[in-house]
């Protein structure tokens, strides 16, 4: 395995490092103070080719591999967790599953639009009874001649106040138990009976929009189901796949930099006349940031490898999110202490990076749903 960056994969690196700083950091103040989602950046992101990365050219999108893909994420997540997980939400689960599993009709209609940022994406899986027992999902959909009814609701959907288009799931036969009974539906917010139902205000990721979304008779065409009746769970787990290297990557981005800002406050900050980092004591907290870093580094960037590949990855996908969202959290943590007092305050970013990394233990599949995962591997 060869983890040298190719020369297109750095200029990807440098373009997003160049982008975030310049166009991202200066509103991440706003966002957290005002939790606005920055729509401007979808259509900026689109000019340059972030929304689309993985999409073959002719669908509109940038055709480069999931390495660059994860650059993208890690490196946006570097400075605002909240954008990382847009995009990765947007990429992975709002427009793969329709790339893999749509007709050439679906494909052509919505692929190219979500590609270059005309449209956003969304992905509607969860409901107030079904979290991680995804399959356990109430939400009917009840085909009328050539469309479906479906009646339901979806909660903590990433993007889903402010997304175009939604790959959800419901269940088209009450009789089968569990996944079978299971499909999925391209969904566009101007749908009669489709709206956007309560704005979560949550702990961090502020700008980042999570929302419920509420079906009411919604009126949905038969083209726009998404693979076969029944198809629809397999459909929803084969895209977390491509979803949860997504949030290991964002999970990676907020992990480094809580050590970046670690490293550069123990250097500078003087106490008992020495820098802090000149105690053992601080020095030893950046060692262990520094190699948990260097540890989901290389399990991200080698399950993105295993996907260039095409190479099943389900286990290494669910070890580099399970490593690296508990990475983000320790160094955020740790990142805290070594401000001390004024890391507790909102004058510091460290603060923000805290309260960004838990969520990403829980969404796309908690810690212990990621255990279930390569545990159920193992003992196949
Ligand atoms: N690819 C294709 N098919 C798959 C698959 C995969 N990766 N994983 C499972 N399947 C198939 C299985 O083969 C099985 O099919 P058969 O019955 O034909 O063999 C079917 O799906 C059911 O599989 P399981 O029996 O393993 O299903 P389960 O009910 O035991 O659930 C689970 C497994 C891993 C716990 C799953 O429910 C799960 O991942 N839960 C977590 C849900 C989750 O991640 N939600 C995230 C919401 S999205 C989000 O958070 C986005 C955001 O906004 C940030």
């Amino acid at each position: 395995m060869e983890l040298v960056f190719t020369e297109e994969q750095k200029m990807m690196q440098k373009m997003v490092r160049d982008f975030a700083e310049k166009e991202i950091a200066p509103i991440v103040e706003e966002m957290e103070e005002t939790d606005r989602f920055p729509r401007e950046l979808i259509k900026r992101m689109g000019e340059l080719g972030l929304m689309g990365i993985p999409i073959p050219e002719a669908y509109g999108g940038s055709e480069m591999d999931y390495t660059s893909y994860i650059i993208a994420i890690h490196e946006l997540s570097k400075v605002s967790a909240t954008v990382g997980v847009i995009l990765s939400v947007h990429t992975s689960v709002g427009t793969l599953p329709i790339l893999s599993f749509g007709t050439e009709e679906q494909k052509k209609k919505y692929v190219p639009k979500l590609a270059t940022g005309e449209y956003l994406g969304a992905f509607a899986l969860t409901e107030p009874s079904s979290g991680s027992d995804a399959s356990s999902m109430k939400t009917r959909a009840v085909r009328d001649g050539d469309e479906y009814i479906l009646n339901g609701s979806k909660i903590f959907i990433t993007n889903g106040g402010e997304a175009d288009t939604y790959v959800a799931f419901a269940r088209t036969n009450p009789d089968e138990k569990g996944s079978k009974g299971v499909t999925a539906f391209i969904i566009e917010r101007d749908m009669p009976g489709f709206s956007v139902g309560k704005k979560e205000k949550k702990m961090g990721l502020n700008g980042s929009n999570t929302v419920e979304i509420v079906f009411e008779d919604c009126r949905v065409p038969v083209e726009n189901r998404l693979g076969e009746e029944g198809q629809g769970f397999k459909i929803a787990m084969a895209n977390l796949e491509s979803g949860r290297i997504g949030i290991a990557a964002q999970s990676l981005g907020i992990a480094e930099a809580a050590l970046n800002y670690a490293t550069a406050y123990a250097k500078e900050r003087e106490q008992f006349g020495k820098p802090i980092g000149q105690n053992q004591g601080l020095g030893f907290k950046l060692a262990d940031m520094a190699t948990d870093v260097e540890a989901a580094k290389l399990l991200t960037y080698r399950a993105a490898d295993l996907k260039n590949h095409g190479t099943p990855c389900m286990q290494e996908v669910s070890m580099a999110k399970l490593f690296a969202s508990k990475a983000a959290v320790k160094a955020s943590i740790e990142a805290v202490q070594v401000y001390g007092g004024y890391g507790y305050t909102k004058d510091y970013p460290v603060e923000r990076l805290f309260r960004d990394a838990k969520v990403c233990e829980i969404y796309e599949g908690t810690s212990e749903i990621q255990k279930i995962v390569i545990s159920r591997n193992l003992l196949r």
